[in-house]
């Protein structure tokens, strides 16, 4: 009994440190700062018009628009659903590694920044 009433107490100090680092964790990502940069640095090489992935995929990753559009396979991207979208599970190494992205023995995308990208696609994929 006095053991459940103590981590009542500690919940109560706890609870308000969690929301306050949760704030700071929910900055809105902006796509056109902190999204395009990501992918200029590790994907645009291979995927903008005329690129191996561009041509092997149809994949353009240059504009907003192509990025949302996706492979000619359908969209790698799901507003609101990172969990779902494509591009993260590639980007993780988590599909087959013949077609984990950056593709052949390019160094994986930062943690951070598939982060970042996580971020972005769970507060709705904006053009922002
Ligand atoms: C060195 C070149 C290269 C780089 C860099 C690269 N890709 Fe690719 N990408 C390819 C090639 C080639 C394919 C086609 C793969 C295949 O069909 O076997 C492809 C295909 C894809 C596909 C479609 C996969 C499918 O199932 O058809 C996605 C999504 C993708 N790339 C995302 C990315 C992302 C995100 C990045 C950056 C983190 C990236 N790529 C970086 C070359 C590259």
């Amino acid at each position: 009994m006095a053991k459940s009433v103590t981590a009542g107490k500690m919940l109560l100090i706890a609870v308000p440190v969690i929301v306050l680092a949760g704030c700071s964790y929910e900055e809105t990502v902006s796509y056109s700062q902190d999204v395009k940069p990501i992918i200029k640095d590790n994907c645009l090489a291979c995927h903008e018009e005329g690129g191996t992935g561009h041509e092997a995929s149809g994949f353009n990753m240059a504009t907003y628009d192509e990025l949302m559009k996706g492979t000619k396979y359908g969209p790698m991207i799901i507003s609101g659903d990172s969990a779902g979208s494509n591009m993260i599970v590639l980007m993780e190494g988590r599909a087959d590694p013949s077609i984990s992205m950056p593709h052949g023995s390019l160094k994986p995308v930062r943690k951070k920044d598939i982060e970042t990208i996580r971020l972005w696609i769970d507060q709705g994929a904006k053009n922002n």
